[in-house]
C-alpha cells in the first residue's frame, strides 16, 4: 500500500506541467474554435440571424481569392471573387472583373449582401457593383454565386455560367463554385449505448479535472488527496476489494470431498473438537 502511495505521489508531482500544458492547449481550443468570424465583413442587405446563419457556412471558403477567366473574342477578362473580402485588393468587392489592361470593374460589393441556403448548395449575391453603361437601364451590377455541395474538395474552381445583360432591368453575373463546405451534415450514426458511454467518460474527465483543480487549488491538497473526494473513492476501493476477496477468493474451499479421489473418506475431526468448548457445560 506504501509502495502504491509512493507511486501515486510521484504520478502527481510529474504531472504537475502536463496539466498545466493540458489546460493551455483547452484554451487554445476554445479560442480557436471563435476565432473565425471573416463572414462578419459581410453586410446583409437585411440583417437576420437566419441569413448570418447561411453566411456562417461559409467561413472556410473566406480569406482566399477564386478566379475564373472567360475569352470573348479580343476581349479576355479575369473575375476575382472572395467571401466577404477585398478581392484584387479592391475595396468593398467581393466579385471584380479585370480586363487585359487591368482595368477593374466592380460586379458585386459585400457591404449588399444576400444568402439563400437549400439543402445542398447555397447562393450568394453581391449587388450594388458599378452600373451598366448602356445595357440594363443603366442599374448596378450584380454577381450570383451558386456554391455546391462536392464533398470531395474543399474548394473548387471558380467558373464563369453567364453574363445576362440583354434584359431590361435585374441583368446578373452568374458564377458556380464547388465546396464541401455547404454540405449537409451527415447524422451521427452513433448508437444510444455509445453516446451514453461518451456521456459518461466526459462526465467523469470534468469531474476528475473539476475535481482535481478544485482540491488543489481552493483546498491546496497535495499528492493523492489531489484526487476529488479521495476519501470516499479509497473507501469505496476497500470495500470493493474486500467484497472480492470474499466473492473470489477460493483458498479453503479448493480442497475437494475425499471421496471424489476415491480416497478413503475420513471423518473431519476438528471442527467438532474446536465446538466442543461452546457446548453448555
Ligand atoms: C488570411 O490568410 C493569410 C495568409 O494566407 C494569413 O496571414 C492571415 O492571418 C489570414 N487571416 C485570417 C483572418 O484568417
Ligand atoms: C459598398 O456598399 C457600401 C454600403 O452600401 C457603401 O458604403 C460603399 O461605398 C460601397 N463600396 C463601393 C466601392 O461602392
Amino acid at each position: 500500500m506504501n509502495a502504491l502511495l509512493g507511486e501515486l505521489t510521484r504520478f502527481s508531482v510529474m504531472a504537475k506541467t502536463p496539466c498545466w500544458r493540458l489546460l493551455a492547449f483547452l484554451v487554445l481550443m476554445a479560442t480557436r474554435a471563435q476565432a473565425s468570424k471573416n463572414t462578419e465583413k459581410c453586410k446583409l442587405v437585411h440583417e437576420s440571424n437566419s441569413e448570418r446563419k447561411v453566411l456562417s457556412f461559409l467561413e472556410p471558403l473566406t480569406n482566399q481569392t477564386f478566379t475564373a477567366h472567360t475569352k470573348e473574342g479580343e476581349d479576355e477578362y479575369t473575375y476575382m471573387f472572395q467571401v466577404c473580402g477585398d478581392a484584387d485588393g479592391v475595396k468593398d468587392a467581393g466579385m471584380v472583373q479585370r480586363d487585359q489592361n487591368g482595368k477593374h470593374v466592380l460586379i458585386g460589393n459585400y457591404s449588399l449582401t444576400q444568402a439563400v441556403r437549400g439543402s445542398d448548395w447555397v447562393m450568394l449575391i453581391y449587388l450594388g457593383g458599378e452600373k451598366y453603361h448602356g445595357h440594363c437601364s443603366q442599374e448596378q451590377r450584380r454577381a450570383i454565386i451558386m456554391i455546391s455541395c462536392d464533398r470531395t474538395k474543399a474548394a473548387g474552381q471558380l467558373s464563369v455560367v453567364l453574363e445576362d445583360r440583354e434584359r431590361v432591368t435585374n441583368c446578373f453575373y452568374l458564377f458556380e463554385l464547388d465546396s464541401s463546405a455547404v454540405c449537409p451534415i451527415i447524422e451521427s450514426k452513433l448508437s444510444t449505448g455509445s453516446i451514453l458511454l461518451i456521456a459518461g467518460f466526459s462526465f467523469l474527465a470534468v469531474y476528475l479535472i473539476i475535481g482535481f483543480l478544485y482540491q488543489r487549488l481552493v483546498v491546496g491538497a497535495k499528492g493523492v488527496e489531489q484526487f476529488p473526494n479521495y476519501g470516499f473513492w479509497s473507501e469505496i476501493g476497500n470495500l470493493s476489494a474486500d467484497g472480492c476477496d470474499f466473492v473470489c477468493r477460493s483458498r479453503g474451499s479448493r480442497e475437494e470431498p475425499p471421496t471424489y479421489r476415491g480416497v478413503p473418506a475420513e471423518p473431519i475431526e476438528e471442527p467438532e473438537e474446536r465446538d466442543d468448548h461452546l457446548l453448555p457445560m
